[in-house]
Order: structure tokens, then sequence, then C-alpha cells
């Protein structure tokens, strides 16, 4: 087939990138010159894990540009995969979903022949009926289901792992207004093999917050029980296992620690919380997830001052700065409430991070950023924040270890280790 993505944030080029690999041809659209002429010369704009080397073997059937007009000519099919950015109330901004629109629209009305657009960017239920269809209908002067068709198709890529939850995922889901959108759909995810779900637009826009809310509220859950674990001296990593082999739980997304971070499951739940509020529907069970994970992280600043009562003038070791490892975001990352406390205490900070330093310096320019993570060991304590690979080979021996994340090998060689629900 020949594909049309807007967008070329992570889900636009993965999915454009991994359509290609599947042996469709694949324009991507972006308004950033820098972008487009990399993804020409096969370099990906973003890190993520495989990318680069699937970007490179199917350069032939992978082209970026700024042009519309161009893109949806020579495509059949496009997706809309633009970044849907948080208000200052939890709402999300729909501005470059419309703009991506109106675009689309303008040029279906030039364009002979049935074109399909589907909304892959992660928008509220009604949005792609609601919003998105009356726009390519205004902007076009066509009729969807009829001139044009309309899908919503969400992802449920993981960072770090995206490529390959791209190949290889639990399942699809295909909402659609007509049924021509369902076909086209179908055959281009003919060739994989897991569960397809098709169903409504607005189903398939509550599958994505649903499914977020959902495994965000496994990770408080587990945290809440996790906190109770801590106080009776039971290890929340061993409930989580004699719990998850219950196969309607599930192990998955029961590590328990300081929280959730990252660009979707902080945004997505706000945003789910906010619409809750306009439609007149409580969100109690979302709300309090996310208030778990507010207080999450500082019961590492509890845990600590047990040890180092006065934090004033005490140098800390924070290890691990990314919302989780092999990724250099730091989005929400608990690092952020964690740092803030010791420096609201007046603590010297010194951090390491293999990827994260560079967007955490943005943010926090006055603390000191370690060359390796064993410099940052030589502090009065130590926390470990994100489970690097490489905080393992670390030597504990003679440290004070608040753990957030688990690392047994510090919980089995430091002189004094607290881990937050263990
Ligand atoms: C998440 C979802 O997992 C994807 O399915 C979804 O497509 C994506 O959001 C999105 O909406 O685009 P991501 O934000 O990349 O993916 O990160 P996760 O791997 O899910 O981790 C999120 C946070 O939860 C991290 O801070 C991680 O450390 C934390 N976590 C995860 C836990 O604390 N415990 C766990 O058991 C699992």
């Amino acid at each position: 087939m020949n594909i049309s993505i807007i967008g070329t944030g992570y889900v636009g080029l993965v999915t454009g990138v991994c359509f290609a690999k599947l042996g469709n041809k694949v324009i991507c659209v972006d308004i950033n010159e820098k972008k487009i002429e990399m993804i020409n010369k096969g370099v990906p704009p973003i890190y993520e894990e495989g990318l680069e080397q699937v970007l490179v073997e199917n350069k032939n059937r992978i082209e970026a540009t700024r042009d519309y007009r161009y893109a949806t000519q020579n495509t059949d099919v496009t997706f809309i995969c633009v970044g849907t950015p948080s208000e200052d109330d939890g709402s999300i901004d729909l501005k470059f979903v419309e703009e991506a629109a109106e675009e689309i629209g303008k040029q279906l009305r030039n364009k002979d022949g049935w074109h399909l657009v589907v909304v892959k960017s992660t928008v509220l239920p009604g949005t792609t009926g609601e919003v998105v269809l009356p726009l390519l209908e205004r902007h076009s002067g066509k009729k969807a289901g009829v001139d044009f068709g309309v899908a919503m198709n969400p992802e449920f890529l993981r960072e770090g792992i995206a490529v390959r939850d791209f190949l290889e995922p639990d399942r699809i889901v295909i909402g659609y207004y007509d049924d021509k959108s369902r076909e086209v759909l179908r055959k281009l995810y003919s060739s994989f093999s897991c569960p397809i779900v098709e169903t409504l637009l607005s189903a398939a826009e509550m599958i994505k917050y649903a499914s977020n809310a959902f495994l965000a509220t496994k990770i408080s859950f587990i945290n809440e029980i996790g906190n109770m674990c801590k106080k009776l001296g039971i290890d929340a990593y061993e409930v989580a296992d004699g719990m998850g082999l219950d196969k309607r739980i599930g192990r998955a997304f029961l590590d328990s620690g300081i929280g959730w971070g990252g660009s979707c499951f902080p945004k997505d739940l706000d945003a789910l919380i906010s619409w809750a509020k306009r439609i007149g529907e409580e969100s109690n069970i979302i709300s309090s997830v996310v208030e778990v994970n507010k207080r999450q992280p500082l019961k590492m600043i509890d845990l600590l001052k047990k040890h180092v009562p006065e934090l004033k003038g005490k140098t800390v070791g924070v290890l691990g700065l990314a919302f989780k490892p092999n990724t250099d975001d730091i989005r929400e990352s608990r690092a952020i409430p964690v740092v803030k406390q010791l420096l609201k205490e007046k603590a010297v900070v010194k951090a390491f991070d293999p990827k994260a330093m560079e967007n955490f310096k943005k943010m926090f320019p006055q603390i000191r950023y370690c060359s390796s993570a064993e410099e940052t060991l030589d502090s009065d304590a130590v926390l470990i924040l994100t489970k690097w690979e490489e905080f393992k080979k670390l030597d504990y021996t003679e440290k004070i270890v608040i753990d957030g994340r688990r690392l047994l090998e510090a919980k089995n060689t430091a002189k004094i280790y607290e881990g937050v629900c263990w």
C-alpha cells in the first residue's frame, strides 16, 4: 500500500518505518526541515532502539517531505500521528490534529479517487468523529464514508521498545466509520497474527485511554500495597509474584517503586480526569491513581532521613534521571520531585544518568552532574531512581542506599539499604 504519515515524532516515525519494513511505500510529512533532511538521509531524528537499522534497510520505500499535496496525491492512506500537548487543566490541545485534518481535507478536494484518513494520535473519545471528520468534510467539500474513509487506530508503543511493540503487538485496534475503511486497514494489517479488534471510532479512542489508565492503576495499586508491605517487613515483589501467577491478574506492571512517569501516563490520566469532569462523570479511581503517584517518590526522602536526619549540607548521590531506563526522556520523571525536595532541604545533589543528563540540566542547572556513576557514589547517601543496567555493576558495599527501583545488586551488598516497598 502507499501510506502517508503526518508527524514524525516517535509514534509517526516508528509507524512509518515499520510500515515500510512490511513492504509498503511510505511518505512522511513534517514541518521541520531538519527532520525531513535526516529521514531522507536514513538517520532517525529521535533515538529509538533498532529504528535506525530498519530505516536504513528500507530507505528505498520511505521518504520525507513538507508537501501535503505530494503526500496525499501519491498515497491511498494517511495516518495522523501529530502530538496532542497538555493544557494547564489537563485537557489536550487538538491544535496539531486540527491543522493536519484541515490540510488533508484541502488536498482531498483536488484528489480523484477514494482516500482513507486514520487518526493514530491519542485523542479523547469523540474526537475523530466529531472534530476530525467534519474538518475533513468541510475542507474537502466531500462526504466521509462515500468519497473518503475515516478510521481511528491507536498505538500501544512503549518508548525504547517501540519498534518491537509495533511489529509484535498484543492486539491491533481498528475503529472505523465506514466498511471500506475497515477493509483497507484489515488488508494493511493482514500479515499480523495477533487479534484485531474492530469497533466504533470512539471505542477505539477509549481503548487507548483505558489501557494506559489501567496500566498506571496497576502500578499505583502495587505501590500502595508496597507501602503497607514496607511497614510490615514484607517484600512487595514476592507479593507481586504471588499475585501475578493468577491469570486474571498477571505479573506485568506490578513492579512497585517510586511510580510512573513519561510522556504518556501522566498526560493521558490528566486528560481522562478533566474529560470525565466535562461530561459530568466521576473519575475517583483514576484520580487516586494520580495522587498515589504524586506521593510515592517522596517516600525516598522519608527513608533517607531515617539514616541521614539532617539533609542540609549533606551530599546525596542520585543515580538515574530518565523516567525509565534506555531513554534520555525526563518528562514527568520521578527524579524531578525527588531532586526538588533534596534542594528544598538544602542537600548537595550530585547526579548521574547515562543518557538523560543534558535534558535534566535544562531543568536543574544548579546540581552537580558526574562524569560516571562511580563518582556519584562518593556521597553521604545514594538514591537509585532509574534501573539502568550499568548501575548493577557498582560497588555499594560501604554505602547508604535508598532504592526506588529494586536493584538487587545494591540490596545484597550495601552497608545500609532501604527499598521503597521492600
Ligand atoms: C506507555 C505504555 O506502556 C504504552 O503501551 C503506550 O503506548 C505509551 O505509554 C503511550 O501511550 O504512548 P511508556 O510511557 O513508554 O509506554 O513507558 P512504560 O514502559 O509503560 O513505563 C511507564 C512508567 O511506569 C515508567 O516510569 C516506569 O518506570 C513505570 N513502571 C512501569 C513502574 O513503575 N512499574 C512497572 O511495573 C512498570
